[in-house]
């Protein structure tokens, strides 16, 4: 068997992490001639940089941080988070840059522009980003065929989409829209995660009540049977800002219906607990949001038992940010904001960095990881 270290990427560092040329070039240039720009725009220049990257560069994988999850195999545990590909346009880049998985999205049925601009932020002394886009998209129809072409070349990282209705769908027709976006993006995806928890979509975190999440669960199961022979892991994307009697009611609601799984968490509109000041309306992601998104995934790991897959999301910018959420109860972990402030070395700095904790701890296996904290 082929030592960790014999196969990691020939882009990765020492496995401290210590400075590639990769992160030179991005702490001096690269990020300091966007953050002049505005925040979109130099959004939008990435994404198409990363559009014309070569596509399916190797990964990378290591036998320790290999898992089977859900019956799949993931190379390595770290994933790009909802939100910074929301049309599937980069999707061959995120493989290169040494990501085990990419979850698109947020996709809505229908297209739509999104909250009127501005409406993202930076707050770089936090190291912290502040959105309110609102889901602006192309819609479900672009985003599945895109994700269809990808898996018609057959990438080795996994790939989820992340719904979510239109702005416009009244409450009534919600679960319409998460059906109709179960049974169209279904058959195309590794996985699907129902987001009930943008704080930039009027009334969708209410979706969190259980009455309401059991109907929404039956419904994106209902649209996933009709859509035929592959039936994906479908996983519920939650807030930061819930108690813990409402997550642990979420919780037993998830087991009660055989959910496979959640995602944790999603931006937060708390200020004042993070130390950040509330200029700007929105979702607050990156270092504020690190130590309350590791909250609740060791609650959710506690209260059910480590029976219901984690994916945990919220500040991660290192290796032993990613290792925490891992020991707290995360099987999977996703980064963005993280991804704005160190750059395109990040993936492979922490899938480096995760294995040589792995070793100091003596785990040899990342699921014997998993939970080891909560
Ligand atoms: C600009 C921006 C847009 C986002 N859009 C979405 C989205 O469309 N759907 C979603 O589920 N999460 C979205 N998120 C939330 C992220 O997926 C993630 O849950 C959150 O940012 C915490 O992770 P981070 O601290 O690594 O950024 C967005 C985050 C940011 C910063």
């Amino acid at each position: 068997m082929a030592s960790p270290a014999s196969r990691r990427s020939p882009r990765s560092r020492d496995k401290t992490g210590g400075s590639s040329f990769i992160d030179l070039v991005w702490s001096r240039v690269a990020r300091p001639l966007l953050f002049r720009l505005d925040p979109e725009l130099a959004h939008r220049i990435v994404l198409t940089l990363l559009t014309i990257m070569p596509a399916f560069g190797r990964q990378n994988d290591s036998d320790v941080l290999e898992q089977n999850l859900w019956g799949m195999r993931f190379v390595n545990p770290l994933g790009l988070a909802a939100g910074l590909d929301k049309d599937a346009v980069a999707l061959a880049a995120w493989q290169t840059l040494g990501f085990g998985f990419a979850e698109v999205g947020t996709i809505t049925p229908r297209p739509q522009p999104g909250n009127p601009r501005p409406r993202l932020w930076r707050l770089p002394e936090h190291r912290a980003l502040i959105n309110r886009l609102g889901f602006p998209g192309l819609g479900m129809e672009v985003a599945a065929r895109r994700v269809e072409r990808l898996r018609q070349r057959r990438p080795r990282m996994r790939i989820g989409v992340n719904l979510g209705p239109n702005k416009d769908t009244p409450p009534e027709r919600v679960a319409d829209d998460i059906a109709a976006l179960a049974q169209r993006l279904g058959p195309v995806a590794d996985f699907i995660v129902i987001n009930i928890s943008s704080p930039n979509t009027p009334g969708l975190r209410e979706w969190q009540a259980p009455q309401h999440l059991r109907t929404l669960i039956t419904r994106a199961f209902a649209g996933r049977l009709e859509a035929g022979a592959n039936r994906p892991p479908l996983l519920i994307k939650l807030a930061p800002d819930i108690d813990s009697d409402q997550l642990r009611l979420i919780c037993e609601t998830a087991m009660e219906l055989r959910l496979n799984g959640i995602v944790a968490t999603n931006t937060t509109t708390a200020r004042e607990a993070v130390g950040v000041r509330a200029d700007y309306p929105g979702g607050l992601s990156g270092q504020p949001l690190k130590s309350r998104a590791r909250e609740i995934i060791s609650q959710i790991y506690r209260h059910a038992g480590g029976a219901l897959p984690i994916i945990g999301v919220g500040g991660v910018a290192s290796a032993e940010d990613a290792y925490g959420h891992i020991c707290a109860g995360a099987n999977l972990v996703e980064l963005y904001t993280g991804l704005i402030y160190e750059g395109p070395g990040l993936p492979t700095t922490i899938v480096d960095g995760l294995t040589a904790l792995m070793e100091r701890d003596g785990y040899g296996r990342i699921k014997d990881a998993v939970g080891s904290s909560a």
